[in-house]
């Protein structure tokens, strides 16, 4: 008997960073996904595709699937294959995504029925290792798909929308490391601490109204919280001059807002395109060098199944 899982990669659409320091984000699955098959084997061996080969990924999802033999009494002789479409440092959560399809095929190979909140956590073994204090909410949009608001310590709100939307996810070509863009965040924190309480606070607002935008299908008031959203980003250390380029390329391309997505320092930009012009914005990122793909959104959360 094996056992296969699918978790979607996501995009932060608007709080980042703050969301580690107790502010609401916003964050959508996208459709590139993160897939592991798990079958019984002689001993323990995990391997992955070239864009997870990056042994900061492989060390932590071993020890996911280590905890869980231990919690459930199990021995891990196991072989555990990953395969992902989203790139790893792209800002777009591979490893959040590597992590909950592994425990999502785990519990369907050992028929541990597990609920989504116990996905979440055993998920976040591994995040941590790689992270060091993330929030969860990349491995909570990865489990439970859609669009969510979320904030430490309280349920996610699933945000429905009226028809469904599109964001437009371009690379930067750089790669970024998630735990040192947090640490640098956290010093900003330490060094103004009264007004990243008040910026922090701002980024709960920008998020629920992003929230109300997306829902509503105005991307052009979406991409206006976008486009503010990354200029504080950019004060508090997490853009750099490529991102800021890019931010500024896209919107003298007719975007309706761009920001950075995830921890920053490298990784990928969103942006609202203009109605019509997806394809050309593409092109001509293309044309410049850049990697680009649109992406539809909402999308479903993990999913698991056993083949023989
Ligand atoms: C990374 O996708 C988002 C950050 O806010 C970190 C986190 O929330 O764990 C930068």
């Amino acid at each position: 008997m094996r056992s296969s899982a699918e978790a979607p990669c996501k995009a932060i659409i608007t709080g980042e960073h703050f969301v580690v320091h107790g502010a609401w984000a916003l964050a959508a699955a996208l459709g590139k996904k993160v897939r592991v098959d798990v079958e019984p084997s002689d001993r323990f061996r995990i391997h992955s595709d070239a864009h997870l080969a990056s042994r900061s990924a492989l060390a932590p999802a071993a020890r996911v699937v280590e905890t869980m033999a231990r919690e459930f009494s199990f021995r891990p002789n196991l072989r555990v294959d990953i395969s992902s479409e989203v790139p790893d440092g792209a800002g777009l959560g591979s490893s959040a995504s590597t992590m909950v399809a592994i425990v999502s095929a785990l519990s369907r190979l050992k028929s541990l029925g597990l609920g989504r909140r116990e996905v979440i956590d055993f998920a976040m073994v591994g995040e941590r290792e790689i992270h060091g204090h993330p929030s969860g909410i990349d491995v909570n949009i990865c489990t439970l798909g859609g669009v969510i608001l979320f904030k430490i310590g309280t349920k996610p709100k699933q945000v429905s929308l009226s028809r469904p939307a599109r964001l437009l996810v371009v690379h930067s070509g750089r790669k970024r490391k998630t735990r040192t863009l947090i640490d640098r965040v956290s010093a900003t924190r330490s060094d103004y601490p009264a007004l990243f309480g008040g910026l922090a606070q701002s980024a709960s607002d920008i998020s629920r109204l992003a929230a109300e935008r997306l829902a509503a299908g105005d991307s052009k008031g979406l991409g206006r919280l976008l486009t503010y959203n990354h200029a504080v980003l950019s004060f508090i250390g997490a853009s750099n001059d490529r991102l800021n380029g890019l931010v500024d390329l896209l919107l003298s391309l007719g975007c309706a807002g761009a920001k950075l997505t995830g921890a920053g320092g490298g990784g990928s930009v969103i942006a609202v395109t203009a109605e019509g012009k997806e394809k050309s914005t593409i092109s001509e990122l293309k044309r410049r060098g850049f990697e680009a793909f649109e992406a539809s959104i909402p999308v479903g959360g993990a999913r698991s199944w056993l083949r023989r």
